[in-house]
């Protein structure tokens, strides 16, 4: 039985009357999965009249038809929108909660940084390259050769024990021992066996001795070694270079002592002490209550050094010198101990 035109239109007033007055009171997605079922689903008062259109005859069809869609395109999209409001509310309140505050720092990323002997080193190395001297470096494993003979300290000279060796090798046998090289110094050799003057180096680099190990002494440290050949190379030369050099590290203020020493790959030999920084020369324990701290040791390259690297002394002058990294950083900090440097205890290594 089919209900006549009129009461099927109002039936659809009162569908979509009905449908529309719940719906603004939904306020849950659940709840609105279930209207939707109810006003819209294929058991839906609305599907069954759409669904009884064919039996209508046709000018009747026309009528319920056009109307009927309509009241399921508002019901459509009367949906879509109290989804959307319901969405945002729900951003909205999810963001209340957890109160974020934009304007927050964020979470700091742990970064590295550099070991404080590597900043120690760019420095040193920094201040001569403005001089106009190129960094370069050597083995650490190091022939016996380089690292005594040809810089004069043959096997039974007495300054081989300045420098308590680590062999590698059990023969020593005409310089043909290889050892853990005991300074830097050996690198003068190889480079003036390659390159020709003028020359102008420093090099940075790891030394070994074999020594019981205490606040001032590790069995492996850094050295930087200098180097500069040319022709009428003078002492002058020698001495303005390291005091400008001090002067670039410890301050304009600082006083310098430089004076005699004696090293066998070196005529004359000098020694660079600066004043002491704990006690500003008026003695103390870091000084050995002298005032001043030793830095380095210098002087001209001796002549049968050059001729051994193939360099004329005759021709050619230069000077040379070398210095103990640590000590620097240890001075200017105040650090009373060595060995912190390479003991990787984080905390102190986070200070630098
Ligand atoms: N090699 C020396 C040492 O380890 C330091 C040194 C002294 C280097 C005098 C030099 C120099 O180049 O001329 O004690």
């Amino acid at each position: 039985m089919t209900l006549p035109t009129k009461a099927v239109l109002q039936q659809l007033e009162q569908i979509q009357k009905q449908a529309s007055e719940e719906l603004e009171k939904i306020n849950d997605p659940k709840e609105l999965q279930l209207w939707k079922v109810r006003y819209l689903g294929r058991k839906s008062r609305l599907t069954q009249v759409l669904r009884s259109l064919a039996t209508l005859p046709l000018e009747e069809r026309r009528k319920v038809g056009v109307r009927g869609n309509e009241v399921k395109n508002i019901l459509e999209s009367s949906l879509a929108e109290r989804e959307k409001i319901l969405e945002e509310a729900r951003i909205a309140s999810s963001l209340k909660y957890k109160k974020l505050d934009v304007t927050l720092p964020g979470q700091p990323l742990s970064v590295g940084r550099l070991h404080p002997i590597t900043q120690t080193l760019e420095e040193i190395c920094d201040i001569f390259k403005g001089m106009g001297f190129q960094v370069i470096e050597g083995p650490d494993v190091e022939w016996d050769y380089y690292n005594f003979e040809a810089l004069n300290i043959p096997q039974e000279h007495p300054a081989r024990d300045m420098f308590a060796t680590l062999w590698v090798d059990a023969e020593v046998e005409g310089g043909k021992a290889r050892l853990l090289r005991t300074h830097t110094s050996p690198v003068q050799i190889r480079l003036m066996e390659k390159k020709r003057p003028p020359i102008r180096v420093v090099v940075p680099g790891r030394c070994y001795r074999y020594e019981a190990t205490d606040a001032t002494h590790e069995s492996m440290f850094y050295q930087v070694e200098g180097l500069a050949i040319d022709k009428n190379i003078t002492m002058a030369d020698l001495k303005g270079t390291l005091f400008e050099f001090c002067r670039c590290l410890f301050g304009e203020e600082r006083k310098i002592r430089f004076r005699c020493d004696y090293f066998p790959f070196v005529e004359p030999g000098a020694e660079v002490a600066i004043e002491c920084l704990a006690c500003h020369g008026a003695g103390c324990r870091v000084c050995g209550y002298t005032g001043w701290v030793e830095i380095l040791g210098a002087g001209m390259v001796h002549p049968d050094v050059l001729r051994r690297g193939g360099i004329d002394p005759k021709a050619y002058s230069g000077f040379a010198f070398g210095m103990g990294v640590e000590r620097m950083p240890m001075l200017r900090y105040g650090i009373d101990d060595i060995r912190l440097f390479y003991g990787n205890d984080l905390r102190f290594l986070k200070q630098f």
